[in-house]
């Protein structure tokens, strides 16, 4: 394998993802394919930008004809993050959600089938499933029932991924992953929006009584997954990726407050995310038994580690929180 087409290299997985390629196998060629919308940003993969075996193309997954310029240049693989990925704002505006997940997904296998690509991997979510009660686990067979437009469009996106290796027997793979947590995630995702805004002294905002549960993952746990399944996945088969790490909300908030020694009356609960799944949990077995991956990542080192990240980078964030940012976060939160 020579030349991985990496898109959404520029956001928060897919830059730790970048970084993780290039290091391991300075032999490969990566290109770095992302449209740099609001989540995604240069400076992410500034450290490993100079190196002769890194390019970056600015472009978008649904434009058929930049994408079919780069994959005619001779791609081995695949790897898709590129997605809009933020649950809230796909309540907001469904469409560019589907534009970019699902027609976004379809234009990369188009061109992926026409130049023969050998691997084309799909990074995927545990949303796909749904939600569970207090009981049970996601596993590859759980039926897909998504409950966003976020988590539709990312099934769509799944669905035509098996459909390209079924009718035209291409070898595609998809990860379906846990909650990630990690350096240059943005601040509208939970756990950096709670650092940065007790850094700041600002209300934590909490959905409703606190009490979903996610399955947290340490990106870099995530990408080594992503890494094997790249190089060992049989042909067609789904990889459920988790951290085996059920937290609540509250649990995550609490324990950020305590590391950063802010007071819990910094907590604000606000009106509930509409169809808020209400807990998340994945098996992992297969990916363990099958491609001997396991989480390395206790989440007492990751989110320690997480926060002194955000500490030492507070220019980083500053700068985000302080654009665009703002009047999203303004609207978002101001009348909840
Ligand atoms: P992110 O929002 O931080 O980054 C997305 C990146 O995709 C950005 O760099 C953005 O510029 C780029 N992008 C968006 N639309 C594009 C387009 N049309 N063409 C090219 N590039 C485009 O997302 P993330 O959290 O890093 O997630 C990456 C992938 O992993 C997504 O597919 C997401 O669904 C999936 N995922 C994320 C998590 C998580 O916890 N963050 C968990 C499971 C799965
Ligand atoms: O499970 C994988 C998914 O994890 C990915 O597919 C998504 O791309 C990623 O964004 C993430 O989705 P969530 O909706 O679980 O993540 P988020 O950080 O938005 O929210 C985590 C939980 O925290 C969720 O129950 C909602 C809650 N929450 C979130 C925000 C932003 C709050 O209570 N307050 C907040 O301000």
């Amino acid at each position: 394998m020579k030349t991985i087409m990496i898109t959404g290299g520029a956001g928060f997985i897919g830059s730790n993802f970048v970084r993780h390629m290039i290091k391991r196998y300075p032999q490969y060629r990566i290109i770095n394919f992302d449209l740099l919308t609001y989540a995604g940003n240069l400076e992410n993969v500034a450290d490993v930008a100079e190196r002769e075996n890194y390019s970056f193309v600015h472009g978008d997954i649904a434009d058929v004809v930049l994408v079919d310029n780069v994959m005619k240049q001779g791609i081995d693989a695949v790897v898709n993050f590129a997605a809009e990925s933020h649950v809230d704002r796909s309540i907001e505006d469904p469409g560019v959600f589907v534009r970019t997940n699902v027609l976004g997904t379809q234009v990369l296998l188009e061109a992926a089938r026409k130049y023969k690509v050998k691997k084309y991997l799909q990074v995927s979510t545990d949303e796909v499933y749904g939600s569970l009660g207090t009981a049970g686990l996601f596993s590859e067979t759980t039926p897909l029932a998504p409950n966003s437009p976020y988590s539709a469009s990312k099934t769509g996106a799944d669905l035509l991924v098996r459909a390209y290796h079924e009718t035209y027997g291409m070898h595609v793979n998809i990860t379906r992953c846990s909650n990630n947590y990690g350096p240059y995630h943005f601040p509208e995702k939970l756990i950096p929006l709670v650092i940065t805004n007790a850094l700041t002294n600002q209300e934590i905002p909490v959905y409703g009584d606190g009490l979903q549960v996610r399955d947290w993952l340490h990106v870099q746990d995530h990408c080594k997954a992503i890494e094997l399944v790249l190089h060992n996945g049989i042909a067609g088969e789904v990889y459920n990726v988790g951290g085996n790490n059920e937290r609540t909300n509250l649990e995550i908030v609490r324990t950020i407050l305590k590391e950063v020694g802010k007071s819990e009356s910094l907590i604000r609960h606000v009106a509930d995310r509409s169809g808020h799944d209400r807990r998340y949990a994945i098996d992992a077995t297969k990916i363990t038994e099958k491609l001997g991956w396991k989480p390395e990542y206790t989440f007492e080192r990751g989110i320690k580690e997480t926060i002194d990240w955000y500490v030492g980078n507070r220019t980083w964030w500053e700068r985000i929180r302080s654009g665009a940012y703002r009047d999203y976060y303004k609207k978002m939160y101001l009348n909840r």
